[in-house]
């Protein structure tokens, strides 16, 4: 059946002219159809390379908006309309814009798990694997960094030359792991890297072998010579890497690591955004022009 479902998809993306982009949260029936799968900078880049009139974002709701951010005449689908990040809506433009008048010093840095309204009253974006460089590249010193905490104290430790603020935001996800769990992990498996996603608690990620967006934790348990990892992302990566790797054994480092959000996209829902269902992406032209200032300097200053 889902072979079935997949030969349709791959057909009709060809006479329907029709890209898939899938984050590599998505299941293994999803990202075999997509055209391409990566981690969020990696498809913010390869929504600016898209030649087909429609493109299908299989993931989360400030993804899809961040293709149409980048192509604005193209028809962009989000794979399953109530998939969203709980993050990206922690705070108000208008919360950010006040902060703004009483800083006006300030560089405004937001994850990329942001709205495109929030977008819009931002300096930059940044994604988990580009906002090291990129914090470091930007010419002012204080910096305040938008939502995750987690993810900024992760990038405040590399950049120490610039004084940050930060807001209670993050992922209810890996925030929400303890380091009793990642402890309890590291003790099952004695030996095993454990490799984290940055939206981890810092006293998580001072525990781990590697921190790393997605894909990059992927990479680093390819490449490496060991045969036993710990996954401290969302336990979706477990599944990949268990079925790219068959000789490497891969151990979730909590059982809450998952995402209803990113969950919630199936097969047949890629099917009928093709067929004409999904919901298709709209944003406000204002909106839309000052948040994409955001996406273009963050792709300019992240390479
Ligand atoms: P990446 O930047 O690794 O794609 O992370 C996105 C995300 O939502 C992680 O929870
Ligand atoms: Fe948002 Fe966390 Fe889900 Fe990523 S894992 S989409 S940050 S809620």
């Amino acid at each position: 059946m889902i072979r079935k479902i997949q030969d349709q998809i791959q057909q009709l993306k060809k006479e329907r002219d029709v890209t898939i982009l899938a984050h590599c949260y998505q299941s293994a029936d999803i990202t075999e159809v997509a055209d391409f799968v990566g981690d969020s900078y990696a498809l913010a880049v390869a929504a600016t390379k898209v030649k087909s009139s429609t493109v299908v974002m299989c993931g989360v709701r400030f993804m899809a908006e961040g293709v149409k951010l980048l192509c604005p005449d193209k028809r962009v689908l989000l794979s399953h309309k109530d998939a969203g990040c709980p993050m990206a809506e922690q705070f108000s433009p208008a919360e950010i814009t006040a902060y703004k008048e009483a800083h006006p010093e300030c560089t405004v840095v937001a994850y990329i798990n942001t709205t495109a309204a929030l977008k819009a009253v931002c300096d930059v974006c940044v994604t988990s694997s580009s906002a090291v460089k990129i914090v470091s590249a930007l010419p002012g010193r204080e910096i305040l960094f938008i939502p995750d905490c987690n993810l900024g104290a992760y990038v405040a430790a590399r950049v120490p030359d610039k004084q940050f603020t930060f807001m209670d935001g993050g992922c209810p996800i890996h925030g929400g792991v303890k380091k009793e769990e990642a402890l309890a992990a590291m003790a099952a498996h004695p030996g095993a890297p454990l490799l984290v996603h940055p939206e981890c608690s810092p006293e998580i990620c001072d525990l781990a072998d590697f921190v790393g967006s997605t894909t990059d934790i992927m990479k680093y348990a390819k490449e490496s010579a060991a045969s036993a990892f710990i996954i401290g992302t969302e336990n979706s990566i477990v599944a990949h890497l268990r079925l790219q790797c068959p000789d490497k054994a891969f151990y979730p480092m909590s059982k809450g690591l998952i995402c209803a959000d990113m969950r919630l996209t199936t097969l047949p829902d890629v099917l009928d955004c093709i067929l004409g269902g999904g919901e298709e992406i709209t944003l406000d032209p204002d909106i839309a022009k000052k948040a994409r200032r955001c996406i273009d300097e963050m792709i300019r200053l992240g390479g």
